[in-house]
């Protein structure tokens, strides 16, 4: 059974967690791939919210098992906090929730390496959410990290003590103010990590869904960020360290590129953007600020204000590309409603010459993002729960996407709850 994809194809908050969620019940098995607490998931039904940062999000689903894969960096005390936050939701952790051995860890001291190195970076900082994401990519590919797998090995303490006193020679020599206390940080961490060997099963996950694909379970890889903060393909340098894109899929969780099936591509009916780094359609005018305050544009790991701006089509058909998505869904055209014509951006003027592709540098200097408008719609879609209620305006700006990317948008979401899903038949 071949495995299915489901990726971000923006600068990340497209609304993966709902979608996620939404797509569970006709799955066995939901594998998160890469990553780690920076990202932030929000589900929404039965009138709560929940945020998601290292869990699969289709944990709500009792049916469903749960995988962190090899590929995501775990915080060992942000995941027992989200543990935590489960309590109340009767969820059987230790038969929904496994986790990779060769998942790194995220040790307290890549975080304050993450805060000294955006510290020493200045105006230049990437604008990390500082969960110590970069740092512990560094040392996996330094070949340095600790694995889950580790901590069932008598030895790893010392190897723990080794690296948390390099990684604190590597802070003082940066020449940073940074404040911490490593006894209450390595209280917390071994903590956490206690409660994670007693209460979650720890499994080698590659050989797991090479098992389950053959008895023909039907499996949905979750990806975090998005294609636009892939370390390769993204704006670099202001990216996240691991590869969002389809192909990290397979290196995330083991599965080999011929066993991908469908590839769906999640994107909001705008841009936003949160965190430092170039964005060609951004707005700073009040149709910017009234997408954030309309979208609840806040970050749900950080609450810092999201960057908004114009939906980008250059942006996406490149992230089409590169994943090979195969069907596209469209979160929060709810929040366009009210704006009488809308602009899409469907070429840049580059270095002289009007492109469709992506280049090199999306510097604002570089590029000036070129503009189609679309007449928009006055109508709340909030409320609306099938194809045929959707304004015609709003079906003309699906159309003229799909027509552009080339790509067919299964799915509108046109609010955060689960219920506000319209699945296309055409
Ligand atoms: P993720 O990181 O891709 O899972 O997305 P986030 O959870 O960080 O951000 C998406 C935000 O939009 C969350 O607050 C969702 O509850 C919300 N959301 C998702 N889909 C919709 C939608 O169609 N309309 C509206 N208004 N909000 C949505
Ligand atoms: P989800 O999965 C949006 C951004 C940060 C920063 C850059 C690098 O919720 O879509 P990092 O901490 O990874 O070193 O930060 O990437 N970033 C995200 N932006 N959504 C996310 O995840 C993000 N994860 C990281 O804001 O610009
Ligand atoms: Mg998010």
């Amino acid at each position: 059974m071949a495995i299915d994809l489901l990726l971000g194809l923006q600068w990340g908050d497209e609304g993966k967690g709902k979608i996620v969620d939404v797509l569970t019940k006709k799955y066995d098995i939901i594998a998160r791939f890469q990553g780690g607490p920076n990202a932030g998931h929000t589900l929404e039904f039965d009138g709560i919210k929940h945020v998601l940062h290292t869990i699969p999000s289709g944990i709500f689903h009792p049916t469903a098992t749960n995988l962190v894969g090899n590929g995501v960096v775990i915080d060992p005390v942000i995941f027992k906090q989200e543990l935590d936050n489960l309590a109340p939701f009767d969820i059987d952790i230790n038969t929904s929730l496994l986790v990779s051995r060769k998942a790194h860890l995220i040790l307290p001291t890549h975080r304050l390496l993450d805060a000294a190195s955006e510290l020493a970076k200045g105006k230049a900082k990437i604008g990390s959410t500082l969960k110590g994401i970069g740092p512990t990519y560094m040392d996996k590919t330094g070949r340095n990290g600790i694995r889950v797998g580790d901590i069932e090995l008598a030895s790893w303490k010392t190897r723990y003590q080794a690296l948390r006193d390099k990684h604190l020679a590597m802070v003082a020599n940066m020449n940073v103010n940074l404040e911490y206390d490593m006894d209450s940080l390595d209280k917390a961490f071994f903590e956490a990590i206690d409660f994670l060997k007693t209460n979650i099963s720890f499994v080698d996950s590659e050989q797991f869904l090479s098992v389950a694909q053959k008895e023909g379970k039907h499996i949905l890889a979750e990806g975090a960020q998005g294609s636009l903060l892939d370390i390769d393909f993204g704006t670099y340098p202001f990216v996240t360290s691991s590869n969002t894109t389809a192909a990290g899929a397979c290196t995330g969780l083991g599965v080999a590129p011929n066993k991908i099936g469908e590839v769906y591509g999640i994107f909001k009916a705008y841009t936003t953007r949160v965190g430092s780094g170039p964005f060609p359609t951004e707005l700073f005018d009040e149709i910017g600020e009234t997408m954030g305050r309309v979208g609840h544009e806040f970050g749900a790991t950080t609450g810092r204000s999201r960057r908004c701006g114009w939906l980008d089509l250059v942006a996406l058909k490149y992230a089409v590309e590169v994943n090979g998505v195969t069907q596209l869904m469209m979160m929060k055209g709810d929040v366009l409603s009210g704006f009488d014509t809308l602009n899409v951006c469907v070429s840049y003027d580059y270095r002289g010459q009007n492109i469709q592709h992506l280049p090199y540098s999306l510097n604002a200097e570089e590029v000036e993002p070129q503009y189609t408008s679309l007449p928009g719609w006055e109508e709340d879609l909030t409320k609306m729960r099938s194809e045929d209620e959707l304004p015609k305006t709003f079906m003309d700006y699906v159309a003229f996407i799909e027509a552009y990317v080339e790509t067919p948008i299964k799915i509108v979401s046109v609010g955060p709850d689960r219920n506000q899903t319209i699945f296309r038949s055409s």
